[in-house]
């Protein structure tokens, strides 16, 4: 078998994890892992589920966006029921997985823009989704999606360009999908089990983020803002300064940087 030729045995096999990624369902190819893993969720799916894609065609990102998810990227959704006050840390769970993992597998850093794309040499390298169902205060599941360009030759995709990058072209060679997806579920589920026990992952987090002291312009919505990203709240929201000195706090938006 190839580096690149995933199976959800090669996947589970020896998994150093409780729940995460015991069951895998890979599909060469499919439109999105968020719909499948939704309806594996509405479906009573076991904590833990993963929905994994060789390739997706309808791949989507944040604010209705298209997410390009080519063969060689790695694209998977997790299926988890969490309660209600940790649906805020996911955010933060994801991307700083993600960090860990692409510096434990390849030796790369990376950085968050908040609130949580992930950057190699300041060209985004991964995207997050995290989509939840709450009712009545309850949350019947959450399934944070994770887009990462790993063997990609962006110059493929000029529509990407000059904002993105792949792992491979900041390497100058190919890296196994495969090591990359086990780490991440091995580094999510500590992440998750740290939350659970009452720990915070929200300093790790902070310290990641390459978005702080930078200006910044940030469109939340209708509104645009524009000011230096002073700090975030343990919520995981931003605080933004303004020019005659006020603060405003965002809980979502799409950042640009500045200086
Ligand atoms: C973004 O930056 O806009 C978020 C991109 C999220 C992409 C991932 S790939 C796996 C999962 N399935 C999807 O359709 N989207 C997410």
């Amino acid at each position: 078998m190839g580096e690149n030729s995933l199976s959800p045995a090669s996947i589970t096999s020896d998994l150093e994890t409780q729940f995460i990624g015991h069951k895998v369902i890979y599909y060469p190819r499919l439109t999105s892992t968020m719909e499948v893993a939704r309806r594996e969720a509405r479906l009573g799916a076991v904590e833990g589920t993963v929905v994994i894609a060789g390739e997706q065609t309808a791949g989507r990102g944040r604010l209705r966006r298209v997410w390009l998810s080519p063969e060689g990227s790695l694209a998977l959704s997790i299926i988890l029921y969490p309660g209600l006050v940790y649906l805020p840390s996911l955010i933060m769970l994801a991307s700083l997985a993600v960090v860990r993992s692409i510096e434990a597998v390849t030796g790369l850093k990376s950085q968050v823009k908040w609130p949580n794309d992930v950057l190699v040499n300041g060209r985004k390298v991964c995207g997050i989704l995290i989509e939840s169902d709450v009712q009545a205060g309850t949350v019947a599941y959450a399934i944070i999606g994770i887009g990462v360009n790993v063997n990609l030759r962006l110059s493929d995709f000029p529509e990407v360009l000059p904002l993105a990058t792949s792992l491979s072209e900041e390497l100058g060679r190919d890296v196994s999908l495969l090591s990359l997806i086990r780490r991440l579920l091995v580094e999510i589920e500590g992440l998750y089990l740290t939350l659970l026990a009452g720990g915070s992952i929200y300093e790790e987090w902070r310290d990641n983020l390459v978005t702080l002291g930078r200006k910044v312009r940030v469109e939340s919505g209708k509104i645009r803002y524009e000011g230096i990203a002073e700090s975030v709240a343990r919520d995981g929201s931003l605080l933004l300064r303004h020019s005659n000195g006020n603060l405003t706090k965002i809980v979502a938006g799409d950042v640009t940087l500045g200086d």
